[in-house]
């Protein structure tokens, strides 16, 4: 009988949603907390067909999904899919290469290069991520080379090495909203409108979600998206612009709590379905 592997850390509201929708399903399901096992290839012993990886760190998920990965295991997302999707920059350079619409973006390492970046992306404001990051952490609207100068310093001192690789990304003028789309198996189950007065309108920031309608536009570019990025179980985030929707970033191990109620949608049950379809291609 198939049992699902769920590979995790801290347990999320979203891991309860799909054990409940596994059981629902009649599915057996084995709870793997990454932080308690030793992944040693000579000694693990795996009593599970098919692992969904939902670890909290972004890091220990990749690293637990390689290694079972090794071992001949299907984790869902796979590394390759992580690999693209845990970096924004990697991510950017996919949808760009791919004719994805997404905002223009540049990566520096220096303060110099950061200024003509930033003229080249269209001048202030622009926007400075960390490549990796999620929760809206970390981002800076930059409106003057004042800043970018000082925000510069700051990583270069301070920072991990992985902040020193400065990503730059034009600033979109957004409608006090921002599109998250959920896309399973490279189709659309539902969206939200993430609605902030904020710049940052994630909901882990205080973001309100509501019922986003499904065009043929936000299918389209949805599924182009997914499949640029190796498809799998991914969020979306996207802007609405003046030529239409643009493809922000993409997350691989989203967090879809509040996310079922507004839409209606049974995000967690399309989880399941997805992972019984891949255990049965198996
Ligand atoms: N270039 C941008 N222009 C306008 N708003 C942005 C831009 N980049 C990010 N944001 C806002 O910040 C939020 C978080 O940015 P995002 O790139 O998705 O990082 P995270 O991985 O932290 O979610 C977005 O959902 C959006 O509301
Ligand atoms: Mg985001």
């Amino acid at each position: 009988m198939f049992t699902l592997g769920i590979l995790h850390s801290t347990i999320r509201e979203e891991e309860k949603f799909i054990l409940a929708a596994a059981r629902k399903k009649g599915i057996k399901t084995q709870f793997i907390d990454i932080r308690e096992e030793v992944f040693n290839p000579n000694t693990y012993q795996p009593n599970f067909n098919l692992a969904l990886e939902r670890s909290v760190s972004t890091v220990k998920g990749l690293y637990a999904t390689k290694f079972l990965e090794s071992l001949g295991i299907t984790v869902i997302n796979s590394s390759k899919v992580a690999s693209i999707c845990e970096d924004k920059f990697l991510t950017s350079l996919v949808l760009q290469k791919t004719q994805v619409p997404t905002p223009q973006f540049a990566l520096v390492f220096g303060i110099e290069q950061a200024k003509q970046a930033c003229e080249q992306l269209g001048g202030f404001p622009v926007v400075l991520k960390p490549n990796l990051g999620s929760w809206g952490r970390l981002l800076a609207k930059v409106n003057d080379t004042d800043s970018v100068e000082s925000i510069i310093e700051h990583k270069d001192v301070l920072g991990s090495p992985y902040q020193k690789a400065i990503y730059i990304q034009k600033y979109i003028n957004k409608p006090g909203r921002d599109i998250r789309a959920f896309v399973i198996d490279n189709e659309v189950v539902c969206a939200i409108y993430r609605n902030s007065s904020h710049w940052i309108t994630n909901t882990a920031r205080g973001g309100v979600a509501t019922n986003c309608p499904l065009t043929s536009e936000l299918r389209s570019i949805s599924k182009k998206a997914s499949k640029a990025v190796g498809g799998g179980i991914l969020a979306i985030d996207i802007f609405e612009t003046e030529n239409g929707l643009s493809i922000n970033e993409i997350n691989h191990t989203m967090e879809f709590k509040n996310s079922e109620a507004p839409t209606g949608a049974s995000i967690s049950g399309a989880i399941v379905d997805y992972c019984i379809k891949k255990y049965q291609k198996l």
